[in-house]
């Protein structure tokens, strides 16, 4: 067995000494760029993580683990876009310091090279790990778009937000763990517990991540604090929000969200006293909570001795009290 450690070392050392090309600097500079400014990594450690509770070597992971990291950060760059994020990882986004061109050709690229990667794993289990990689890439495009749609409407609820996150985020994580798990050749019900482990971890990841756009600590965070306020993003803490709210408050927040101009600091300020007066940041938490043990339940069930979990447990609970 490998420590965390061990396994974020081995991910780091393998992305970091990729070669991106040089010609034309246009297309491949951004990529070095937003792969260098790091991040947490952790879809191509979960993926290896999965691999290493059936075998010791995850040298046949590793290329699949990279291409994992790839399709990660190109959805980064169309997202950021699509989100108006000026920062990410505490740099200006691509489509910032290049343009949204660069960033959508870029991305592009992202996207094929991520395919190349992914397709150098072991013969016999390439065709099935491609039909789930290519089936969760095809619902992370699902997911941005119900995202983007929901920005348009004026209720959504709880559900559908939750069935969106779930389509944007989770099935990543899940296809990670996934594939690393068949790459270690693990049978299939233990494969598919992966999956679901992955999805609930994930739903809880973007529970957290809607809680940190705005309760994070800014000088921490390295992405701008309020993003999704100014884009009206129905997120679990919008969505409960509304439904906590009495009828002034209702008012107010629906006053902010039909406005047309405004100055943005004031309605992220505005926004921010009416979640502290709705408590969403409990609701937010105890939602997560009960993610989480429903992925510790999945994670109990794989059919291995309980101390080769203990490395997923951990990740999984740090990833739970993230700041960043
Ligand atoms: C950000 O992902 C996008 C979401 C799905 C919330 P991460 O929080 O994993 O971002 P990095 O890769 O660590 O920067
Ligand atoms: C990200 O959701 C989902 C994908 C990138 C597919 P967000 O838009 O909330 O992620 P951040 O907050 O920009 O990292
Ligand atoms: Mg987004
Ligand atoms: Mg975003
Ligand atoms: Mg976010």
């Amino acid at each position: 067995m490998h420590t965390a450690e061990e396994i974020y070392n081995t991910v780091n050392q393998s992305i970091d000494k990729i070669d991106w090309g040089i010609n034309p600097p246009g297309l491949y500079a951004p990529i070095a760029y937003v792969l260098a400014l790091g991040g947490k990594r952790i879809r191509p450690s979960l993926l290896l993580m999965a691999s290493n509770l059936f075998t010791d070597n995850l040298q046949a992971a590793i290329n699949p683990a990279i291409a994992i990291e790839i399709f990660h950060n190109f959805t980064l760059l169309h997202d950021d876009i699509m989100d108006k994020a000026p920062l990410r990882r505490k740099q200006a986004t691509v489509h910032v310091k290049w343009d949204e061109n660069t960033a959508i050709l870029s991305g592009d690229a992202m996207l094929i090279k991520a395919y190349e990667y992914m397709a150098t794993m072991p013969a016999d289990k390439l065709g099935e790990c491609l039909r789930i990689f290519s089936k969760t890439a095809l619902e992370v495009c699902e997911g941005q778009q119900y995202d983007m749609d929901f920005e348009k409407l004026e209720t959504v609820s709880q559900d559908d937000y939750l069935e969106m996150i779930r389509l944007k985020t989770a099935v990543l994580l899940g296809a990670s763990l996934q594939i690393g798990a068949i790459i270690g050749r693990a049978n299939k019900t233990d494969a598919q517990l992966l999956y679901d482990f992955g999805i609930y971890i994930g739903l809880a990841f973007q529970l957290k991540d809607d809680l940190l756009d705005v309760y994070a600590d800014s000088t921490k965070f390295g992405k701008q604090i309020g993003g999704d306020i100014l884009c009206n993003k129905k997120t679990f803490l919008l969505i409960t929000a509304l439904n906590n709210a009495d009828k002034n408050t209702k008012i107010e927040l629906n006053a902010w969200l039909t406005k047309k101009e405004f100055n943005p600091q004031e309605k992220i300020n505005a926004l921010i006293s009416i979640y502290n007066k709705t408590s969403v940041k409990t609701s937010c938490e105890k939602k997560m909570d009960e993610y989480f043990t429903l992925a510790l339940s999945c994670l109990d069930k794989i059919n291995i001795p309980s101390h080769k979990k203990q490395v997923l447990f951990t990740t999984a609970n740090q990833l739970m009290k993230r700041e960043v």
